[in-house]
């Protein structure tokens, strides 16, 4: 299994304080009547928990799902509902005045604070340029923006006019990006001139320019200018965004969609092939983001809540975007990284905005716990009084210290395990009721049914470890892949008939908490981003030298696991650094920086079975350095080929 933290202490247990369980939202007994309703009278729930959504015509179909043939999943589906009119308008009447977003850039000294009164005229006039450039329901728009506000207006202003957003992360390559406006159908697409981070320019519209010449989809460019650098404008093509929503109306009538309405794509990566699109529509989408949020950080008025994500992922979606708005909270947006201008730049953000609720990534945590405890201490961080943990599997140790030093001791943690298909979090602790061990996901969320299978798919009782499937549906649960139906029945439908496959190993110990091991098929997790290792070994043997490639994760101590590339070149070239270094750059430069290999390793030729597949287990383990205990090799076809891969392995 992949990426299991080294570590993982079961005898360790952070007790509820008693404050929480009497203030917060949901206390132990709460969470387990609710718990039990969501499953064995899961209509009445979730009939009620709908009515905190505002819907122009409330549902009385409340689930239509099925786990086999044909698969299918609506949900609400006789609902009608405006997004924007539940992130937005709906807080008009109580909060106009209250800050929706605060926006600090990645300057130090600049930030900026967004009403809900201007965040619903910045969605109107965005919506309204939409519908002048021709977007209507249905259509989608491609969003490739730095972490600024706009990102949000534009997220926003598409669910108002029933359009789909597909928002490509601004690490993304032009090839990758490319991919993603053709796959999509994209009729527009949202930029910027450039994103900051780390005081470096991102060149978003250059990239996006480079995308346009090579995809058969040619959608039109709204710019917006972020950074202040000079960028070429294609004229007929490319327009100011700014200047279009200055002169667009304030107003922008909210319209009823079906709940059942594609909300947005958001590509993510598989076992096989390229990232498929992920497909969430909008009411059930939306009441699980907003209702998780509100029980998961125990959001409560005044609360400044802050996650560090970026839009670009499922996390920035759901928990930056959707669930903080739909609840009327005050969510902060950070363009910036960890370590500029200087290492305590997370904890000078918390105590300049009086951040009480903070949601990051182990990676982040790690790194910084590497700088030791004092860029920590010289802040103060008493507004803190939640912390929150999600991506990865986070390792005790790291868990201790953002326990102890980041929280002193008095923040309680929880752990949210959850993936771009769940929608919102599935397995988490609820900081009232929960007693937490570090290292777990802890338990289900409400309406959530998890459970243990062996390889077979036999369902695996008490305590035991497996493969992590979920027998039912829940409200955020993905509907389909875009474009491909097929794939989604095979991805996540046919390894465990009738449930939903995660592509995760779990552990469930005595207490029925879960503990999640890390993905058991071809995904690797790197600094809590996915990759699928099929990905990066097509964009290897694009390239000329190439003739083959195996890529695998191997645990590494900062991102978890770093990427580590069998490459065999083609027949008469020689190993050589310079090629090396070449073809981390073509990685690189094909999908991502996200997506540079750590470890490049020449392979004469690739372990495989009689029947030609890569042996990856193998693979693996040699990259793991665990030599003494490869499995069963007997299927191999050349054993020879796994003493050579050993013996390079050994020299660095
Ligand atoms: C992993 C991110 C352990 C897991 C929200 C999952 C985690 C994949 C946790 C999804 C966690 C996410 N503990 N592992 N708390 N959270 N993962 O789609 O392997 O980018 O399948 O969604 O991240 O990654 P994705």
């Amino acid at each position: 299994m992949q990426g299991a933290p080294k570590e993982m202490v079961m005898g360790e247990v952070y007790k509820v304080p008693t404050a929480w369980s009497r203030d917060s939202l949901c206390n132990l007994a709460d969470y387990q009547r609710l718990y039990r309703q969501s499953l064995e009278d899961s209509d009445t729930f979730w009939r009620e928990q709908a009515k905190t959504l505002k819907w122009d015509k409330l549902p009385t179909r409340i689930k239509n799902v099925s786990f086999v043939d044909p698969v299918s999943i609506k949900w609400f589906e006789d609902g009608e509902l405006n997004v924007s009119v539940n992130c937005v308008d709906r807080h008009l009447k109580d909060r106009a005045d209250q800050v929706a977003i605060i926006w600090e850039s990645d300057d130090p000294g600049v930030d900026r604070k967004i009403t809900y009164r201007e965040l619903h005229e910045k969605v109107c006039r965005l919506a309204n340029v939409l519908k002048d450039q021709g977007i209507k329901a249905g259509d989608c728009v491609t969003i490739y923006l730095p972490m600024i506000p706009e990102a949000a207006y534009a997220m926003l202003a598409c669910a108002r006019i029933g359009a789909m957003h597909s928002v490509v992360f601004g690490g993304f390559s032009p090839d990758s990006l490319a991919d993603r406006i053709d796959d999509s159908g994209a009729k527009l697409v949202i930029t910027a001139d450039a994103g900051v981070r780390g005081g470096k320019h991102v060149p978003l519209k250059a990239n996006a320019d480079a995308a346009l010449k090579r995809t058969t989809q040619q959608p039109r460019l709204l710019v917006f200018n972020h950074a202040g650098t000079a960028v070429e404008m294609v004229s007929g093509r490319d327009f100011d965004a700014t200047d279009l929503m200055a002169e667009a109306s304030p107003f922008c009538e909210p319209v009823a969609f079906n709940a059942e309405q594609p909300l947005f794509i958001l590509y993510t990566s598989g076992s096989t092939g390229k990232p498929k699109g992920v497909l969430h529509t909008s009411g059930g989408y939306l009441l699980y983001a907003s209702m998780t949020h509100r029980y998961v950080f125990d959001y409560q008025d005044g609360d400044i809540y802050w996650c560090t994500a970026d839009v670009g992922w499922v996390t920035g979606h759901s928990y930056i975007v959707y669930g903080p708005l739909a609840n009327g909270a005050t969510t902060l947006m950070f363009e910036g990284i960890p370590s500029y201008p200087t290492i305590s730049r997370f904890w000078e953000v918390i105590d300049k905005h009086k951040v009480s609720i903070f949601y990051t990534a182990p990676t982040a945590i790690r790194a910084l716990m590497q700088q030791g405890d004092d860029p920590v201490r010289r802040t103060s961080r008493q507004s803190l009084r939640l912390l929150g943990s999600v991506g990865e599997p986070i390792n005790p140790e790291a868990w201790r210290w953002y326990y102890r030093v980041v929280g002193d001791e008095r923040c309680p943690i929880v752990d949210t395990w959850w993936q771009t298909e769940t929608g919102g979090i599935l397995i988490t602790p609820l900081p009232g009721a929960t007693d937490l061990k570090p290292g777990s996901a802890t338990l289900p969320f409400f309406g959530v049914d998890p459970a243990i299978v062996d390889g077979e798919g036999r369902e695996l009782a008490g305590v035991t470890e497996g493969n992590l499937i979920i027998r039912d549906s829940w409200p955020g649960q993905m509907r389909t892949v875009f474009g491909d139906h097929e794939r989604f029945v095979q991805t996540y439908f046919s390894t465990f008939k009738g449930a939903y496959f995660t592509g995760d190993g779990a552990r469930r110990d005595e207490d029925g908490y879960y503990w999640i091991t890390g993905r058991v098929d071809d995904v690797i997790n790197v600094s809590g981003h996915r990759l699928g290792t099929a990905e990066i070994e097509s964009a290897l043997v694009a390239h000329e030298a190439v003739s083959e490639a195996a890529v695998v994760g191997f645990p590494h101590d900062l991102k978890g696991q770093g990427i580590f590339c069998y490459v065999t070149l083609q027949k008469g070239i020689e190993p050589a650094e310079a090629l090396r270094k070449e073809l981390v750059a073509w990685v690189r430069r094909e999908i991502g920086p996200i997506a540079t290999p750590d470890i490049i390793q020449w392979a004469p030729s690739l372990p495989k079975t009689r029947s030609g597949k890569i042996m990856r287990r193998i693979l693996r383990k040699i990259a793991a350095n665990e030599f003494d205990n490869l499995g069963d090799v007997t299927t191999l076809a050349e054993p020879a080929v796994v003493e050579e891969l050993i013996t390079e392995r050994r020299t660095f």
